[in-house]
């Protein structure tokens, strides 16, 4: 195993860095929340940053001041600043792909310049951006019609993972600000009840299908997109000549998308430097402006690039996606932290923690290192969560009182959409008090003295004793808008940017997803054609076998 890395850096967890935290982290012990507080009244004013119009309170963390400095110097020495400038410059970062890492491209001004392989990408960036605009237009003013002359009143998207998440998470999330008057659905599973539930209650002479895949090979979004066409053009009773009008791509694979029967002139064009999971304020991101308009996406692309440029020049000590990365490897590789919460205090985010797997999960689910060498050190986390108040409901006793550390971001937002008031209460304060009051149980938690002091009989007393001492990060902004929403995405795409980096691992390829779609494709013949498969382990070869037997075949 290489005692270096390829920019001559000593392995992670043998550099005086990582060795400091360990023994910090045995010297901290158990050291309690309650504590920390009572020592220091300013606490709270002081672990607390802003960025754009997020308000992160960082305070009910399991740190010290001292704590926050050798995190930054583990992050320095990894070389997490070095590797963000060559990021943001277009250099190759994606070295197993041997690509540029350039989604901030999609969001910068179109005075920037950003160049990869010699070339200015920005222009191009620009460019579509415009013939979206164009498209959008004339989609929502019902100029563009349909085969039979009518305008376009639904709009469905069919793509997977990144071509499916961050749209549809983003429609979720800025549901206020849609056009009211049309119906938008998201298709992604190979299931095809996904599909016929989708479709099933449409008029095809008003539907308009966005096939997106950067590839345009992945095998759940093009046979979808090929039962689409069959539904719409048996719906219409028309020919291939119908396609035209009701479906368009969103692709790098020009080839692919010709050969699928789409004119070109309807495909809207992204680029390899764009990774999947990063792509959904590329062209991507088309049936959401068809939702929300090309000016409130501009928006949206305004919140990116504001949380992109705090990225790139705030100083480490205020750096927003830089602390919050830091203190993920603080849980995760001196805590044994398995997990991360991530509970949103808005319904509009409910597909929020959903879109954060694919990107979080599928970038640092790794384990050998730029170099190949596997890695002694926990990467990615487990992400997961649901909007509050649900989740209080169903797994936050686990959080409470169980025996794992689970950190846990909290999202919230001060002014509601609709503020319904029924009686005294108004359900949006309802709301907020328990985000509130979550982050404090959490820290702050019940002592043994206190539930006692209650009259609570001593047999109970352990049952109702909160321990707290449960970290939590706060984000508060005024309200959902569409910048503020790029403002959170973006600062969750940095954050496991700088845990990739500490970790020494590629965060933009996804090798694994690949040895199931092989195997797949090997299966699939043995389930329809009763054809045998070589090399099959015994356990899948009966599972094959009773399920041929179930569908009589
Ligand atoms: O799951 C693997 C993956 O390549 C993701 O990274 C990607 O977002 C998804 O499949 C869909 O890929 P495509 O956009 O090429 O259809």
């Amino acid at each position: 195993m290489s005692e270096m890395n390829a920019e001559g850096h000593s392995r992670l967890d043998q550099r005086p860095e990582w060795n400091a935290l360990t023994k910090h982290r045995e010297e901290l012990g158990e050291v309690h929340l309650r504590e920390l507080f009572a020592e220091d009244p300013q606490r709270a004013g002081r672990l607390t940053l802003t960025v754009g119009d997020l308000h992160v309170d960082y305070s009910k963390h399991l740190v010290t001041d001292e704590t926050l400095r050798l995190l930054r110097e583990l992050a320095a020495s990894a070389g997490v600043a070095e590797l963000r400038d060559a990021m943001f410059r277009g250099e190759k970062i994606n070295t197993t792909e041997d690509r540029a890492v350039l989604h901030t491209a999609l969001r910068a001004p179109e005075s920037a310049v950003i160049r990869t392989d010699g070339e200015n990408v920005v222009p191009a960036v620009h460019a579509v951006l415009l013939k979206m605009q164009v498209f959008t237009d004339r989609v929502r003013s019902g100029d563009w019609k349909g085969h039979t002359g009518k305008p376009i009143k639904n709009v469905v998207n069919i793509g997977i993972g990144g071509s499916d998440l961050g749209p549809a998470m983003a429609y979720e999330a800025l549901r206020a600000y849609t056009a009211r008057d049309m119906t938008f659905r998201f298709v992604s599973n190979v299931d095809g009840a996904d599909l016929h539930e989708a479709v099933r209650d449409l008029d095809p002479a008003e539907t308009l299908f966005i096939v997106a895949s950067k590839t345009f090979t992945t095998i759940e979004t093009i046979t979808n997109a090929t039962s689409a066409r069959n539904w719409l053009l048996t719906g219409l009773g028309a020919g291939e000549e119908a396609v035209a009008k009701h479906f368009v791509a969103l692709s790098t694979n020009e080839e692919k998308v010709t050969e699928f029967g789409i004119d070109p002139t309807n495909m809207f064009e992204f680029w390899d430097w764009v990774g999947g999971r990063y792509s959904y304020d590329s062209a991507i991101g088309l049936s959401l402006m068809l939702a929300i308009g090309p000016d409130h996406f501009r928006e949206m692309l305004a919140g990116f690039h504001l949380v992109d440029e705090h990225f790139r020049c705030a100083p480490p000590e205020e750096n927003v996606p830089l602390l919050l990365g830091l203190l993920g490897v603080w849980y995760g590789n001196f805590h044994g932290a398995q997990s991360h919460a991530v509970l949103p205090y808005s319904h509009y985010l409910s597909k929020f923690a959903a879109y954060l797997q694919q990107l979080d999960m599928e970038s640092n689910g790794k384990s050998v290192d730029r170099e190949g060498n596997p890695v002694n050190w926990q990467t990615g986390p487990v992400v997961w969560g649901t909007p509050g108040t649900n989740g209080q409901h169903a797994y936050y006793q686990l959080i409470h009182q169980g025996t794992k550390l689970i950190p846990a971001d909290f999202i919230g937002f001060a002014k509601p959409v609709e503020d319904l008031a029924p009686g005294l209460v108004a359900q949006h304060d309802l709301l907020m008090a328990n985000l509130f009051a979550q982050g404090q149980a959490l820290a702050f938690g019940k002592t043994a003295e206190e539930v006692a002091a209650e009259g609570v009989p001593a047999e109970l007393v352990p049952h109702k004793t909160f321990r707290g001492n449960h970290p939590t990060t706060t984000i508060l902004a005024s309200e959902l808008t569409p910048s503020v929403l790029g403002q959170l995405i973006a600062l969750y795409e940095h954050k496991v940017f700088v845990q990739g980096a500490i970790w020494n691992i590629d965060s933009f390829d996804q090798w694994g997803v690949e040895l199931g779609k092989v195997l797949a494709k090997r299966v699939e013949p043995a389930l329809t054609g009763g054809a045998e498969v070589p090399g099959l382990d015994a356990s899948t070869a009966a599972l094959v076998a009773r399920y041929r037997e179930l569908r009589g075949r």
